[in-house]
């Protein structure tokens, strides 16, 4: 889906397609520098990870394994309550291994703090994060965020795996969601 079809959705396109497909391969070379030499395992957070994941994954020029968790955030609170539930959990054994959580945003941070901590107690060899988007006028816990596309304000985005009630995962850009669709 693109832009033109959900145009009065949207305040305005934040990134386009092409943006993010030359972000992504930038973050994937930086990596590939950062890890060369080193076996690799990316780890996509569901399910607004998945277009990231798929993307980021093809960026690279050499080998990696992908592996994927879910998680409920929050539990059935609300998002102050910082509690994480996993409902899928790795089907990989990461002690000794290189990770990257990868991410499609972090909002309050609550998440990927939780997530950095409980992987962190894998005796993995090391983890770190790779998010498209982040958010820091929202962060509510401290984060170690590697690797970033961008920093954005603390407004309502959606498109490329971000959803609203679901929808607009699809969407190839990402935009700012108008507040006549969510009010
Ligand atoms: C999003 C995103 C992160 C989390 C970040 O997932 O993928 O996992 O929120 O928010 P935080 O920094 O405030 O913890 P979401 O819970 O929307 O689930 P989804 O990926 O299935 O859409």
């Amino acid at each position: 889906m693109d832009s033109s079809h959900v145009e009065n959705d949207l305040v305005n396109v934040l990134f386009t397609e092409e943006q993010i497909q030359a972000r992504l391969a930038e973050l994937a070379r930086e990596i590939e520098r950062d890890y060369d030499g080193k076996d690799l395992l990316i780890v996509g957070i569901l399910r607004g990870a998945v277009m990231v994941m798929a993307d980021l994954a093809r960026s690279f020029g050499r080998h990696l394994e992908m592996d994927w968790m879910a998680v409920s955030s929050y539990g059935s609170g609300t998002k102050s309550s910082g509690v994480v539930r996993i409902l899928k959990d790795l089907d990989t054994d990461i002690s000794g291994r290189h990770v990257i959580i990868v991410d499609e945003i972090i909002d309050t941070g609550l998440t990927l703090s939780w997530l950095t901590s409980n992987l962190g107690s894998r005796s993995p060899a090391s983890v770190e994060i790779c998010t498209l988007l982040r958010k820091p006028e929202a962060l509510q816990m401290p984060v170690d965020v590697k690797y970033v596309g961008w920093d954005i304000p603390n407004e309502f985005v959606v498109g490329y795996g971000l959803d609203y009630r679901e929808r607009y995962r699809n969407l190839r850009d990402i935009g700012t969601l108008a507040p006549h669709v969510y009010s």
